[in-house]
């Protein structure tokens, strides 16, 4: 009887989302503008120990005035990685969101294919997330929420997809597709990885037409992160928690 109560309470707690704590830490990529910039100010409102990453750290005035720790991160780059490793040192990080990413427009046909964006577009969201996540697995590891967010897109569902932005769709079926590898080998150590659609949304790169504020978009992805559990591991997601196919 106690032994069955014992593992009824393992159970449940093990699919409980890890409260978030005043401290604890959240490391944004392309924190200096758009939905980097609005998820670092909504987590330092919420008490999070905010670090956000800009390539050009003394330009992004916005994100400094936060009164956040500030580094220089250029996904591609992979001395920029290594520098921002080396920095961290052992410092745990409790929850990576990997939010920097490049959308270059004018690739709706074949023929406008072109090669350099295509691999440019790679470099940044698909193989930048990964490259991050390699060298912050150890923080990750002694972090308390071991979650990792990749800011993909529906425009990377395979499913729901109706052609056009050859390298951006692709790069983000590829970043998916990495955080389900991940997904299934970190899964013993308690490890979330998850793929969030934020919508579309009113950035330099979303463009003033779209449907969602930044603010919109930003609070319901914060929502759905806060309430994310070991069963959301390799799960797609959008802004307001719907699963999305693959
Ligand atoms: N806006 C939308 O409607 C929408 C929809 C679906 C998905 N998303 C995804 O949401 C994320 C954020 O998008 P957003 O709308 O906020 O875009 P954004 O306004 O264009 O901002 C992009 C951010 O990524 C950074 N970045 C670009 N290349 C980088 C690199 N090589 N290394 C490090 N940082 C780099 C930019 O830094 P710099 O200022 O230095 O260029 C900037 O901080 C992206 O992953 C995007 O694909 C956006």
């Amino acid at each position: 009887m106690k032994l069955t109560l014992l593992i009824f309470i393992l159970a449940i707690s093990w699919s409980l989302p890890v409260a978030a704590k005043d401290g604890t830490t959240v490391l944004i990529t392309g924190a200096n503008r758009g939905i980097g910039l609005e998820l670092a100010k909504q987590y330092v409102a919420k008490g999070f120990q905010v670090i956000g990453t800009a390539r050009k750290p003394t330009k992004a005035k916005a994100l400094n005035a936060l009164g956040v720790t500030v580094m220089q991160l250029d996904v591609t780059d992979p001395a920029s990685v290594a520098a921002m490793d080396k920095a961290l040192d052992s410092k745990s990080i409790d929850i990576l969101i990997n939010n920097a990413g490049y959308l270059y427009r004018k690739e709706q046909t074949l023929a406008a294919v072109d090669f350099e964006q295509v691999e440019r577009t790679l470099a940044i969201n698909s193989i930048g997330p990964l490259r991050v996540i390699k060298a912050l697995i150890d923080n990750l590891q002694s972090g308390q929420n071991k979650t990792v967010i990749n800011i993909s897109s529906n425009l990377g569902s395979i499913e729901n997809s109706r052609g056009g932005f050859y390298g951006y769709r692709a790069s983000k079926s590829a970043l998916n597709m990495f955080n389900k590898n991940l997904s299934a080998e970190f899964a013993k150590q308690g490890f979330i990885f998850t793929v969030l659609h934020p919508g579309w949304v009113q950035t330099d790169m979303g463009g003033e037409t779209a449907t969602l504020t930044v603010n919109e978009s930003v609070t319901g992805l914060v929502k759905v992160i806060s309430g994310l559990t070991t069963t959301d591991n390799g799960k797609f997601y959008d802004y307001t928690g719907k699963q999305l196919p693959w």
